[in-house]
């Protein structure tokens, strides 16, 4: 849908962090160098390099898009710059790389932080010369490319332990420009929300959008967002696509579609952790507890676990002098998921 995918490409916000970062952009936009976009993920990489190149006196090239974590080494370096029949197994047919394609345009290199020490060799060549060669092939060509590379981790950490080439850093970075997380623009959650959920309640025909609840609001501005805008638009999507009545305020959101008790316990090691730090953190492992009552007697399992659910939001009520939100922080709950609780306990 043309409208859907215009809508989706507009930036929203009216921090003071986010107009500084607008700002910027239109700066960097205009003239012809290098540009690094860094922040966590789902914080609007991808719509920054979109308005940087649509900004730019290039609008009317092509803006091509790689994302550099999608493709094994060797494919990579084909994928950028292209190969010759014959040139590697496999390789049957010549093929114009992502360089060519983007002659005179903007090429957005996605996840840069992700390409091998070889390919960054290539892309040094390229931001210093305009020149590269096609795998295979000894013949120089000529190209002219605006290169925007994205990325979470932190380049200059990377650079210093050997994991990116200092000398292309320093190329890259001309202009870098670095996206606040969602929790340091906080004045932006309720104007982002609204917009998605508007957006929502039209696709579902609704005769208007009724808002949000007021707890849902300050469930909304208590979480943190990790995972920033992208998690704060399916978090709403997700809560207006399941709101069953179009004229009372959306009421309930829920953070983790996967949060369940049966949900398998295996934790995947993620692929970045032998690489370079991402900006993000990880929750610590709960500790194993000790089971209550289970002394070889049969106990009732479901009235048990309800009893130490109580007990627990007593106490934790009790330590934190009957403030809901300390509370919610101590038990490491959202306000929201806090007041659930209390209201399935009935302390509410
Ligand atoms: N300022 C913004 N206004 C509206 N939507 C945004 C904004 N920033 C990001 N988004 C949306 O959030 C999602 C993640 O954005 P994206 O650019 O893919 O993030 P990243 O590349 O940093 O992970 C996308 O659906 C995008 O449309
Ligand atoms: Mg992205």
């Amino acid at each position: 849908m043309r409208l859907k995918a215009a809508q989706d490409q507009t930036l929203i916000g009216e921090s003071p962090a986010f107009l500084e970062i607008i700002d910027q952009c239109s700066r960097a936009a205009r003239h012809d160098r290098p540009v690094l976009v860094i922040g966590e993920r789902g914080t609007g990489k991808e719509l920054i390099a979109a308005r940087l190149h649509f900004l730019s006196p290039r609008w009317e090239q092509s803006f091509i898009q790689v994302n550099c974590a999608a493709l094994p080494e060797n494919l990579l370096e084909s994928e950028l710059f292209g190969h010759e029949a014959g040139s590697f197994t496999g390789a049957s047919n010549k093929r114009i790389g992502r360089f060519e394609e983007a002659h005179q345009g903007t090429l957005f290199l996605d996840e840069i932080a992700t390409t091998s020490l070889a390919a960054q060799e290539k892309l040094l060549r390229v931001t210093e010369y305009g020149t590269f060669q096609r795998i295979g092939s000894n013949k120089t060509i000529h190209t002219d490319v605006r290169i925007i590379g994205a990325t979470n981790i932190d380049l200059p950490t990377a650079a210093d332990r050997g994991e990116f080439r200092h000398d292309l850093l320093d190329r890259l970075a001309l202009d870098v420009i670095t996206l606040p997380p969602l929790r340091h623009r906080r004045d932006d959650i309720l104007l982002l929300a609204f917009q998605f959920g508007q957006r929502v309640a039209q696709e579902r025909d609704w005769m208007s959008f009724p808002g949000f609840s007021d707890d849902m609001i300050d469930a909304l501005m208590q979480h943190d967002w990790p995972g920033n805008i992208r998690e704060l638009k399916n978090v709403v999507e997700r809560a207006v696509y399941h709101s069953e009545d179009e004229f009372s305020p959306v009421d309930a959101m829920e953070i983790d579609p996967f949060e369940s008790p049966f949900r398998p316990q295996a934790k995947i090691q993620k692929a970045t952790d032998s690489g370079p730090t991402p900006i993000e953190k990880e929750a610590p492992a709960p500790m194993r507890p000790q089971s209550p009552l289970l002394d070889g007697k049969p106990v009732d399992y479901s009235l048990t676990v309800a009893a130490l659910e109580r007990t627990m939001l007593e106490d934790a009520l009790e330590s934190n002098k009957h403030n809901q939100r300390d509370t919610a922080k101590f038990l490491n709950l959202t306000y929201h998921q806090l007041r659930h609780q209390l209201k399935k306990h009935e302390f509410l």
